[in-house]
């Protein structure tokens, strides 16, 4: 649809209803369309959200069943409300009205309605906003609850988004696990009652659980089609997801900031932003939220979201702390020759009163170790770029260990209760950003690192704890709950400084593996780490659940060594390397500890990987057959020209014969001739079972009806097929 005849619809319209004139407020994307209604006690319902009509008029014909737009505690809403404040005067109700509502086009594809809201009686407004991605279809929205009093409010409660769904039957996937093993898919169908998806972690949030989920209408999710809404929340602080059946069957989503243990005091003239829910509807199943999300955050939800990526070599699993220059420099030397454009010093670079040997000492003392780095960063630097190798460093910048100059200076910066046992997680405490000078540390202690050392092409911005006693020395004591929120929306501010100075420097977002992955953060960072867990079998799983909301090109994934540090496991470098070229491929290997053959491997492999960069990482992504349901995974990215794919396959379970499932390909264009390749072969052994089909040209049409059919056996084998319009 054009966007002009949208935005008639978007316009707020006035029906007459018998007498009484009932307004409505439309927020509509290409595909969708939210319809709220004014109802006569003035308050602000939602009436539909759904695919797009072709005359949203006739919504209007009958009574809809609706419910609040934005649900309030202590009046006649019986349920788990959006908004729960408590006044001065000891009155626990709020009553929201609605004001009036504009719709302004904030460029070629971002529509932009805010809908203003205000208790009937205290001044304390409410101002829902929604940010309509046209071509995505994606909605964005928060809310920004503003006190106008002479007194001060206590919000106890301050959702984003507060959305309803009447339906069958409701089925809610989660994205969940711990360290080394994230981004697990669960789905269970709601029943009446409440389930909560939650973080209470205040940083390094998604350690247990992502700020993500599907939301199935009618039936299980599937990948084709089916109604299901995705949804994920913009912040890196604890969340909560709360779903609510209610005897009748409805069901509310209330999306945002957790508000367990955050009572928030908003004083008069202050407001309250609450963080973004970014969700889409899709009458296509799950396939098509990912594919928004990504189109979404490659223009909007990444920095850099579809430019360059390197291809780096991370010393992180090669050598740990234990390096030195001449260590570095032979790996830097190794990593130009084998065709890696960037290498990543990992951590155990800084401290000298107490070195970083080991995670015990260091952090907080961002200055360059000495004994191990005589000569400094900018030897490394001019190493690298000598040999045509960008250079990329580790940071921590948030934390603190109890062995460092820094802490012995500052002990009233770290997060800790009084009078009780100050708690290490890795040996390491947090620094206190509601602080505004710990807030300045963190940030200046970035900024002179890359200025000191010009020529910094990357930064990895890690963070390895979460809070626990979770007081800060700085809030005064009325204000101790206000911890969990301030001290993300620093760390925010922190990032946003940090990415305006250094646009041009690649920021890759690292929380112990996935524990900081949310579109809040992500807008500082090109690219983010997903998991410190490399096993490739593992990893299928974890890139699986990620792909859902990120997008290949900010998914860092490294071939690491084998046996694998973490599991154990042996397998294949081939399929270390399909994996990782499935996303945006790395290492974390020391070469010299490699064989000629695997360097061989690998350096066809990179040049490989270069020739397919930009259909992984720019493409559509399809998913054919799931890790979870499957023996075997599919997948494959085709590019926006339709002209290039690439299928990725891995066997997950090996069994007694071969799997010879069916893969059917997607996304491709029907009257296109594509020629199939397998690529990145095993050049050692030549083996491959696509020999039937290599080099042969068939019609996108045939592939997408009939699809390949090739035997996989082998424990950890993979394949993986270039289809090229030639
Ligand atoms: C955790 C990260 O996830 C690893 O990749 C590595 O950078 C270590 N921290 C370093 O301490």
């Amino acid at each position: 649809m054009r966007l002009k005849t949208l935005l008639l619809i978007v316009l707020v319209f006035v029906t007459a209803h018998g007498a009484a004139a009932l307004e409505y407020v439309m927020v509509a994307t290409q595909n969708t369309c939210l319809l709220f209604k004014v109802s006569g006690k003035k308050r602000l319902e939602q009436l539909y959200f759904g695919e797009k009509l072709k005359n949203a008029e006739e919504l209007k014909m009958v009574n809809l069943p609706t419910s609040a737009a934005y649900s309030t505690f202590g009046t006649d809403h019986t349920f788990e409300a959006a908004l729960r404040a408590v006044q001065l005067d000891g009155n626990t109700s709020t009553e929201l009205v609605y004001v009036s509502s504009r719709t302004e086009k904030k460029s070629d594809n971002l529509v932009q309605t805010i809908v203003s809201l205000k208790d009937a009686y205290y001044a304390l407004n409410v101002d829902m906003y929604f940010n309509a991605y046209q071509k995505e279809d994606v909605i964005e929205q928060w809310s920004v609850i503003t006190n106008n009093q002479t007194k001060n409010v206590t919000l106890h409660n301050f959702a984003s988004s507060d959305l309803s769904f009447s339906a069958s039957s409701y089925y809610v996937t989660q994205f969940c696990g711990t360290w080394a093993d994230e981004m697990n898919m669960k789905e269970q169908r709601l029943t009446e009652g409440i389930k909560i998806i939650d973080s209470k972690l205040g940083v390094r949030t998604n350690q247990f659980t992502h700020p993500c989920f599907l939301l199935s209408l009618g039936q299980e999710a599937r990948e084709n089609d089916g109604k299901v809404i995705g949804g994920t929340l913009a912040w890196p602080g604890s969340f909560q997801f709360c779903f609510e059946v209610d005897p009748y069957k409805n069901l509310r989503v209330l999306s945002g900031m957790n508000p367990y243990a955050s009572t928030y005091t908003l004083e008069k003239g202050k407001s309250l932003k609450t963080p973004a829910l970014l969700y889409t509807y899709s009458d296509a199943g799950t396939g098509l939220v990912s594919r928004r999300f990504h189109t979404w955050a490659r223009q909007y939800g990444l920095k850099n979201g579809n430019g360059e990526r390197s291809i780096l070599l991370n010393n992180w699993e090669a050598t740990y702390f234990d390096f030195d220059e001449p260590k570095l420099t032979q790996i830097i030397d190794d990593a130009a020759k084998m065709g890696f454009e960037l290498f990543l010093l990992d951590d155990g670079w800084f401290g000298n009163k107490y070195p970083r040997n080991d995670d015990d000492a260091g952090l907080g003392d961002w200055q360059t170790n000495t004994k191990k780095l005589p000569n400094g960063i900018p030897y490394l630097i001019n190493e690298c770029h000598k040999r045509g190798l960008k250079f990329g460093i580790w940071v921590e910048p948030e934390m603190v260990n109890p062995k460092s100059e820094l802490y012995e200076k500052h002990p009233d910066w770290i997060i800790t209760q009084p009078n009780r046992e100050m708690l290490t997680q890795r040996n390491q405490l947090l620094l206190d950003l509601s602080n505004p000078k710990v807030q300045e540390f963190v940030y200046n202690s970035i900024d002179k690192i890359l200025t000191d050392n010009p020529g910094i092409d990357y930064v990895k911005w890690d963070c390895n704890r979460y809070i626990t006693n979770s007081g800060s020395q700085y809030l005064p004591a009325a204000k101790q709950s206000h911890l969990w929120i301030d001290n993300a929306a620093a760390i925010l501010a922190v990032m946003e400084k940090v990415a305006a100075k250094y646009p041009k420097v690649c920021f890759m977002e690292c929380s112990g593996g996935g524990g900081r992955m949310d579109y809040g953060s992500m807008k500082y960072f090109d690219e983010f780490w997903i998991s410190d867990n490399g096993d490739p079998l593992q990893r299928l799983f974890t890139q699986w659940g990620g792909q859902y909301f990120f997008p290949a090109i900010g998914m860092a994934s490294h071939v690491s060594v084998s046996p694998n540090h973490i599991s154990g496991r042996s397998t294949p470098l081939k399929f270390r390397f399909d994996i990782a070229m499935a996303a945006k491929l790395g290492m974390d290997l020391q070469p010299v500890q490699m064989t000629e053959t695997d360097k061989e491997f690998s350096k066809n492999a990179i040049q490989t990987y270069k020739d397919i960069r930009s259909t992984v990482l720019l493409g559509d992504l399809y998913r054919i057959l799931s890790p979870y349901e499957h023996n075997r995974t599919a997948y494959m990215y085709v590019s926006a020209d339709k002209k290039d794919a690439v299928l990725f396959n891995f066997l997950v379970r090996k069994r007694i014969y071969p799997d010879n499932e069916n893969v059917v390909l997607k996304g491709l264009d029907p009257q296109k001739h594509y020629t199939v390749r397998e690529i990145n072969r095993e050049s050692y052994n030549n083996r491959s079972r696509f020999s039937e089909y290599e080099g042969k040209t068939f019609s996108g049409d045939y592939l997408m009806a009939v699809g390949l059919t090739f035997s996989m056996q082998n424990e950890y084998e993979s394949v993986v097929i270039r289809i090229r319009e030639e």
